[in-house]
């Protein structure tokens, strides 16, 4: 069994990693924020970026997770904004009996000074809601070998959507991320490198969740610094939030409706049930606009969206991405770039010092050989209605693989 898996997981891996087309660099001939802007600096390793391909990537993510030698620039980074007072001193949860992570001594998660969203807390910098009349499509989980259905079905559509990618899967799947990023010109922001329950996880880890997602998002796209990410199973805190806005630039992006399409990959739920709650959202009030949690982790969650979107269509909606329905007014896509094919280039900078750096600088990343394979999860949560861990924890596929401390662990 063990070894079937392996072979089966050998196969999906290596299956998408040939012929990797070049990032079309043609259209990017500067910055969309000046050069020395404090983020993009954390990710510019060289002139240029890496180009994309699996060796490069592959040579520079695969190992434990989190690895050892994490950038010191965010190191330090994360060491300035806890000096500043920027990153609350709020404790690890660790998972409780009913499913969710809980905080020492009767913390009450709710405070405004935690503020946790799996207890319904948003803070005022999150984005939850979208306008009026309008709806603000995300995907979650890809890029898997279950996307690409959707993603010809968005472009035959003239629609662009925002995907919540966990880095991982960038790494494992780099064909379907192209097809998101090149192809259909998507959107693409930061879900994790392994999918946790963010609020249980250090400073430390959750410094190496955004920092590695965001770095495999900047390497596979020529240099785009990603602005937006979403918590797994949508479990954030203060000092989450802090982390990934001071460290990183990133805006927490949660729903405002969950279509439960994540339980599809279990016996949760029926498509019809998620297929009836789509449309009674696409069909139903304007006020406010629609953000729903959404999955391409399935054939179903894809299925669900495919099959309902003649009724979203019908309903007048204005339809784009996560950024094209923000606040921001200026509807940026990346810290360092409007979208994915207006200009961003790479600089000489040294990740948070502002220096040239030398050629051949080597890229941060885990540096051990060990295999990391695709998380195909159904984990996602509703952040307030706080579902069973029985049946949030139901993995859905039989090749998923996690790194623990370099060995490799098959949960079938
Ligand atoms: C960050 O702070 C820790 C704890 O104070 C310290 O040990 C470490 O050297 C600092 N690292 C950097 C890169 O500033
Ligand atoms: C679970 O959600 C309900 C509302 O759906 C809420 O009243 C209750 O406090 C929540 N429980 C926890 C532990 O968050
Ligand atoms: C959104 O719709 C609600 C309900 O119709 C209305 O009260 C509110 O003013 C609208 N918001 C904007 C910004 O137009
Ligand atoms: C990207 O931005 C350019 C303007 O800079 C625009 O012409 C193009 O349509 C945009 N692409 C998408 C997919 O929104
Ligand atoms: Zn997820």
């Amino acid at each position: 069994m063990m070894l079937l898996s392996f072979l089966a997981l050998s196969a999906l891996s290596l299956g998408d990693a040939a012929s990797i087309p070049p990032i079309a660099q043609g259209p990017r001939g500067g910055w969309y924020h000046e050069p020395g802007h404090p983020v993009t600096r954390l990710f510019q390793r060289g002139t240029p970026n890496p180009p994309h391909g699996l060796q490069t990537i592959l040579d520079a993510f695969s190992g434990p997770f989190p690895p050892p030698n994490i950038p010191q620039s965010w190191i330090a980074a994360l060491n300035a904004s806890m000096a500043a007072g920027k990153i609350p001193n709020i404790p690890v949860t660790t998972m409780a009996g009913n499913g969710l992570p809980a905080y020492p001594n009767k913390l009450n998660p709710s405070d405004p000074s935690v503020c946790s969203t799996t207890y319904g807390c948003y803070a005022p910098g999150d984005l939850w809601n979208a306008p009026n009349g309008t709806v603000g499509l995300s995907f979650d989980d890809g890029p898997l070998p279950t996307s690409p259905p959707l993603y010809t079905f968005l472009k035959s559509n003239n629609l662009h959507a925002t995907h919540f990618f966990i880095g991982v899967n960038i790494l494992h799947n780099p064909n379907v991320f192209l097809q998101a990023f090149q192809d259909n010109q998507d959107h693409i922001a930061v879900h994790t490198y392994t999918h946790p329950y963010m609020t249980t996880k250090s400073n430390l880890d959750v410094l190496a969740e955004l920092g590695y997602t965001s770095q495999i998002i900047a390497d596979s796209t020529g240099g785009l610094v990603p602005k937006y990410w979403r918590p797994p199973y949508g479990d954030a805190d203060n000092r989450v939030r802090a982390i990934a806005k001071e460290v990183f630039g990133l805006t927490t992006v949660i729903w405002n409706q969950d279509s439960a399409d994540w339980e599809l990959s279990g016996s949760g739920i029926s498509l019809a049930t998620v297929e009836a709650s789509l449309k009674s959202w696409w069909s139903g009030p304007k006020s406010p606009g629609l953000i729903v949690l959404e999955h391409e982790l399935s054939t179903g969650s894809v299925q669900a969206f495919i099959d309902t979107y003649p009724v979203l269509k019908a309903n007048g909606w204005n339809i784009g991405t996560i950024p094209d329905v923000s606040l921001d007014p200026s509807k940026a896509w990346y810290q360092n770039a409007f979208n994915d094919t207006s200009p961003a280039t790479s600089q000489t900078i040294i990740p948070g010092t502002g220096s040239p750096v030398p050629p051949g600088a080597t890229p941060p990343g885990p540096s051990s050989t060990s295999l990391t394979s695709s998380i195909s999860t159904s984990t996602s949560s509703s952040t307030p209605k706080n579902k069973s861990s029985a049946s949030r924890l139901v993995q859905s596929s039989a090749y998923i693989l996690v790194t623990i401390a370099g060995a490799l662990v098959i949960m079938l």
